[in-house]
């Protein structure tokens, strides 16, 4: 079993609309039994709540039902999961300032899309609709890159380092 767990801050907007797409695909190839797959948040703000509507409706629209609720990301996830994806720069620091000598897994999402494309999912709380569908785009389009990293087969889907400064 590979374990994937994706990270933004709230853990209802970003994190959970890529927990709903990457666990799509996983169904789609037929891998639920190979791979686990789960989103939390920097930040216990909204632990307990639902994903945000704005963020269900956008993925509704592609077929993807959000589930769960927020949670804050614990120390013991840094050893639970093989890949821990962050949507943003600061996501990212925050992760790895947490997980001080355990953060091997950690990585940032913009890593595993090419050149071109921005460093951080742009974080889509205070903004209008395009934000929470530029926020499945990017993830969308990093989710095999994503899958084949986990399940650590070669040809080019490795992280290019893009936006991890
Ligand atoms: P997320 O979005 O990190 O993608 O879940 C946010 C959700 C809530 C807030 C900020 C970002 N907030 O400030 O409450």
């Amino acid at each position: 079993m590979r374990s994937i767990l994706f990270v933004c801050l709230g853990n209802i907007c970003r994190s959970p609309a890529a927990e709903g797409l990457f666990r799509r695909m996983v169904i789609d190839r037929g891998l639920e039994d190979q791979v686990r797959v789960d989103s939390a948040g920097t930040s216990g703000f909204h632990a307990g709540e639902a994903p945000d509507t704005r963020m269900r409706g956008a993925a509704a629209a592609r077929g993807i039902r959000l589930v769960g609720h927020a949670r804050q990301v614990r120390p013991q996830d840094f050893g639970d999961y093989d890949l821990i994806v962050a949507m943003d720069r600061i996501n990212h620091q925050d992760l790895l300032r947490i997980a001080g000598e355990y953060g091997r897994s950690v990585r940032l999402l913009s890593e595993f899309l090419p050149e071109g494309w921005p460093a951080d999912v742009p974080d889509p709380y205070y903004g209008g609709e395009e934000g929470f569908e530029r926020v499945l785009e990017m993830i969308e389009a990093a989710c095999e890159p994503m899958l084949d990293h986990l399940l650590g087969s070669a040809g080019g889907s490795r992280p290019t380092g893009h936006g991890a400064s």
